[in-house]
């Protein structure tokens, strides 16, 4: 594996149910992504990107092929194994959030962070929730925030953990358009400033042109790629 690839995906299917009902949510995707990156992931409603970025987070298995970040053979680990190589190395930002309901804000972000029995650095988790505009709402309960107010939550948690590898299904599907570019323009700037690797799915064109690289999935299958370039 090159030095620079952080995640290398070959050949995977996640297929669900079987024939004649059989779903082919991904149907072999081949992609590499290097370290440091922003990559986009477009497509249609159902095409499977966020099954893929399941797959990356280790949240699921695929039918078939291998998916390997930074090195790691995600198939060897085992269930434990698993929640650790998530805990430590990925933050995802889910579709639907995934809150906890019974904490506050505060302990929704640092929640990652302590139960992985880390100390959380005060000072990190001040600057990002000031930057998402979430620094006087600490105490408040998840469940009487917005929608935009929930995403940024859980924004800031992928975040605390300092991932090596950031996850984000749709992250400003409910943020203004003035807000969904500040957020982008913070996870650019946390990318830079701590090398991390940003695989975003989104469905926003202005943002999908932030990114470094622009990955299109319809029917489970990659169709186009910015510039035209092989995904290898
Ligand atoms: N647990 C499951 N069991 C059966 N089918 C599933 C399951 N999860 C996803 N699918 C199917 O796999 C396909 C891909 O789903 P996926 O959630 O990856 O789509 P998506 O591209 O993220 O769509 P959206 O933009 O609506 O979020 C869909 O046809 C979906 O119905
Ligand atoms: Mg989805």
């Amino acid at each position: 594996m090159k030095e620079d690839v952080i995640v290398q995906i070959r050949d995977i299917k996640k297929y669900y149910g079987k024939e004649p009902l059989i779903v082919k949510a991904l149907d072999g995707i081949t992609l590499d992504i290097q370290k440091g990156t922003f990559t986009a992931i477009v497509g249609a409603s159902g095409s499977g990107k966020s099954t893929l970025l399941h797959l990356i987070g280790g949240l699921d298995q695929p039918t078939s092929g291998t998916i390997r970040v930074a090195g790691r053979d995600l198939s060897m680990l085992n269930r434990d194994q698993a929640a650790i190589y998530r805990r430590r190395n990925v933050g995802v930002v889910y579709q639907n959030y995934n809150l906890i309901s019974m904490l506050n804000v505060y302990e929704n972000i640092v929640f990652p962070v302590e139960i992985d029995g880390n100390t959380v650095d005060q000072e990190f988790i001040e600057e990002i929730t000031k930057l998402l505009g979430l620094h006087d709402k600490l105490e408040r309960n998840v469940n009487q925030l917005s929608g935009g107010q929930k995403q940024r939550v859980a924004i800031a948690r992928a975040l605390a953990i300092k991932p090596v590898l950031l996850l984000c299904d749709e992250p400003t599907g409910n943020l203004d358009s003035r807000t969904s570019q500040d957020v982008i323009g913070l996870l650019k700037a946390s990318s830079m400033k701590l090398d991390q690797t940003i695989i975003m799915i989104t469905h926003n064109e202005e943002i999908a042109q932030m990114a470094d690289r622009t990955i299109r999935i319809e029917d489970g299958k990659i169709v186009t790629r910015k510039w035209g370039e092989p995904c290898l």
